[in-house]
């Protein structure tokens, strides 16, 4: 990304925000929060809406208490620490009132008048209902208080002056609340509720400009970028061995396994664990949303094309990747070959059908292949063992390249494979 790009961008957008906008204003502490004013259902939806939101995923440090704050998160411009989400008085929200809540959520200002980075996706969640936002505080504010003071984010100069944040938002941030579309069902409309507030999908799966911003347009939710992985478009994807279709988009949403696609790692791991703990209507609407951005497919035909996919992957080939092949043989087919095999527990994604296997970066292979996957979305999908100590960059290599040349007959082969490699192993995961 150029920095000077960035700089001059920056420059501007200070200049702006000092001119035109007059810095919001605290809002008074509360001295305590009734929490018995709330029933039961009220909780229950708050619960679901922050399992919808993630709240938990990015307020959570690893190894630490839930929401108490710590956990960072990598950004162009530098990390951005979360914030303690509990109510204790001293170190989380426990003096925010329902309406410093929700400016902090629609608006990106936390109680004490400073702008927060968009890291914090206040961009989707502006769109929530007054309802769920008052679900969604009733529940936070009855949860358990934490004392914690997690690491203060300290960027780098010019973004370490929040005031700016504001000419940003002149610039990105819609803040009107979701505006169903009459002329389309109800269903249809839940789902995209779902997916641009809460569920902030846009977050990882809409580019990016330059300077932070999700593109619009033809853009949205055409495949972006999270904790150095790729997150896929979901519109038309051409990188999807098999289209999806609203029935495999909710075996993928619902449990983290669809037969024809494959599983749900890395960062969107925890995301279907926030769905499957959602009722199911809400992640049909999602799913139906979701098919409804691309052309129409006919199940038989995604059944028909995942058939072929894996047969033609398993078609004897002669291929100049003899030593990936031997470690693909003896690493990897115990679990994955098409057929056979010894039993194990988990599911058994094929290769010819994986998105990780034809995108245009070895990225989110190299992860699994390095990493494993030891914290399943859902606990039926089993574990997979990482290799990184058992293999080389080299072998990874061969591998990888091996897993492309047979499995993504289509696709071009990945270059420059062992570095790639070398730089995700720097990676925690
Ligand atoms: C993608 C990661 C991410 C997700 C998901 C997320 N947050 Fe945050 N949140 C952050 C970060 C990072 C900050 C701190 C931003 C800063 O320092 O400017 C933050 C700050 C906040 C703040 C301001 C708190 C303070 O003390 O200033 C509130 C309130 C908040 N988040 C609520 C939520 C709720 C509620 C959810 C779930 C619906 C949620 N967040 C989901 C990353 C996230
Ligand atoms: C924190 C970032 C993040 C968020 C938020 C997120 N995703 Fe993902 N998503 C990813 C990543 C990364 C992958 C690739 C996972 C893999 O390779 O196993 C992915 C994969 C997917 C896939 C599979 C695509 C394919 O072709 O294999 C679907 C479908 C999907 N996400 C839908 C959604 C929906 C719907 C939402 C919102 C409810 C969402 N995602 C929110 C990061 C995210
Ligand atoms: C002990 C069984 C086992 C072995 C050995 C194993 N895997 Fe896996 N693999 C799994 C399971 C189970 C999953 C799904 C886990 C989950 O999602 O929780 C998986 C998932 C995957 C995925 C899907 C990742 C995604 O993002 O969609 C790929 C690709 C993969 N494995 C490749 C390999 C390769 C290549 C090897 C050999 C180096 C290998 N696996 C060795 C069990 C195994």
């Amino acid at each position: 990304m150029a920095g000077g790009g960035i700089g001059g961008a920056l420059g501007g957008l200070i200049g702006l925000a000092c001119a035109v906008l007059p810095g919001p204003a605290p809002i008074a502490p509360v001295s305590s929060v009734d929490t018995s004013l709330w029933s039961a259902a009220t909780l229950e939806r708050g619960r679901q809406i922050a399992a919808a939101g993630d709240c938990a995923v990015c307020h959570t440090a690893p190894g630490g208490q839930t929401n108490a704050g710590g956990f960072a998160l990598e950004t162009p411009f530098g990390t951005v620490y979360s914030t303690n989400l509990t109510p204790d008085r001293e170190t989380g929200i426990g003096t925010w009132s329902y309406e410093a809540f929700q400016r902090a959520m629609r608006k990106g200002i936390a109680r004490d008048g400073s702008h927060l980075y968009p890291a914090f996706p206040y961009t989707a969640f502006a769109k929530m209902s007054e309802s769920d936002m008052m679900a969604l505080y009733a529940y936070l504010m009855s949860q358990p208080a934490v004392r914690n003071s997690p690491p203060r984010t300290k960027l780098p100069f010019p973004m370490n002056q929040r005031p700016l944040v504001a000419g940003w938002n002149w610039l990105f941030h819609d803040e009107r609340a979701f505006v169903p579309d009459e002329t389309r069902s109800a269903q249809w409309n839940r789902g995209k509720y779902l997916v641009d507030g809460a569920g902030h999908c846009g977050a990882c799966h809409t580019p990016r400009n330059a300077i932070g911003a999700e593109k619009g347009g033809f853009a949205y939710l055409t495949g972006g970028s999270a904790e150095g992985w790729d997150a896929p478009s979901l519109v038309g994807s051409r990188a999807a061995p098999v289209p999806w279709t609203e029935d495999t988009l909710f075996d993928y949403l619902r449990t983290g396994f669809s037969a024809e696609h494959g599983v749900a790692a890395g960062p969107m791991g925890p995301v279907v664990a926030g769905l499957s703990t959602l009722p199911e209507s809400d992640v049909r609407a999602i799913s139906h949303y979701i098919a409804s951005l691309s052309p129409r497919v006919d199940p038989a035909v995604s059944a028909d094309a995942a058939a072929a996919h894996a047969v033609r992957a398993s078609a004897a080939q002669t291929l100049d990747d003899e030593g990936g092949r031997r470690i693909f043989e003896s690493a990897c087919a115990v679990c994955h070959a098409e057929s056979g095999g010894v039993g194990h527990f988990g599911v058994r994604p094929l290769m010819g059908l994986n998105t990780s296997v034809a995108l245009a970066t070895p990225d989110n292979l190299l992860h699994v292949l390095q990493h494993g996957i030891d914290r399943p979305a859902t606990a039926e999908l089993g574990y997979m063992p990482g290799f990184k100590d058992v293999f080389d960059d080299r072998q990874l290599a061969e591998l990888a390249s091996y897993i492309r040349a047979r499995y993504a007959p289509g696709q071009p082969a990945w270059r420059d494979l062992e570095s790639a490699s070398a730089r995700l192993r720097a990676h925690a995961h």
